[in-house]
């Protein structure tokens, strides 16, 4: 699965559809969204559109020094959108406070991970990649990875 987002609205679709997609293998942990690509790639974007589509109504920003938030959602099968932006953890002992294990047990959490490479560590094999790209253009390119299929 692949698209190319000409406008925000696209990258808004692409979410609606990750949804129903996710929403269909569902297992007895967490959904895992690994969200790869460069600075200004799309993912706090498509984490913003994930929120809204889950019926989110809080203002979802970039949690880079919080490192991590949740949201109450209204949907039926994720009831808890986690937004973790692991940028600014330098090492891996910062992640640990933050009791990762306990959030991917829970079935009913999306959890959307900017920047786990610098967790690779602690992330789980079942994390569904998603690779976001800024084409020319201003284009956003988004991805799922060959592991959900
Ligand atoms: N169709 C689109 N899809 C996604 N983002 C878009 C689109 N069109 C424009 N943008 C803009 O591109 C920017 C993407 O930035 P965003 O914060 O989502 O990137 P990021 O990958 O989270 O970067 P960072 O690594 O710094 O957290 C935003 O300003 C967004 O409004
Ligand atoms: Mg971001």
């Amino acid at each position: 699965m692949k698209i190319i987002a000409k406008t925000l609205e696209n990258t808004k679709q692409f979410a609606k559809d990750l949804i129903i997609e996710i929403s269909k293998k569902i297992t007895d942990k967490a959904t895992i969204l690994d969200l790869k690509g460069d600075l200004g790639a799309g993912k706090t974007t498509l984490v913003q559109m994930l929120g809204s589509e889950l019926g989110v109504t809080e203002i979802i920003q970039s949690p880079t020094f919080v490192i991590m938030k949740s949201y109450k959602t209204k949907h039926p099968l994720f009831k808890t959108l986690v937004h973790i932006d692991a940028y600014r953890i330098e090492h891996i002992d910062e992640a640990k406070i933050l009791k990762l294990e306990n959030i991917f047990i829970d079935p009913t959490n999306l959890v959307c991970i900017e920047w786990a490479e610098k967790i690779k560590e602690v992330i789980p094999e079942a994390a569904i990649k998603v690779r976001c790209e800024l084409l020319e253009n201003d284009e956003h390119q988004y991805e799922i990875g060959d592991n959900f299929l």
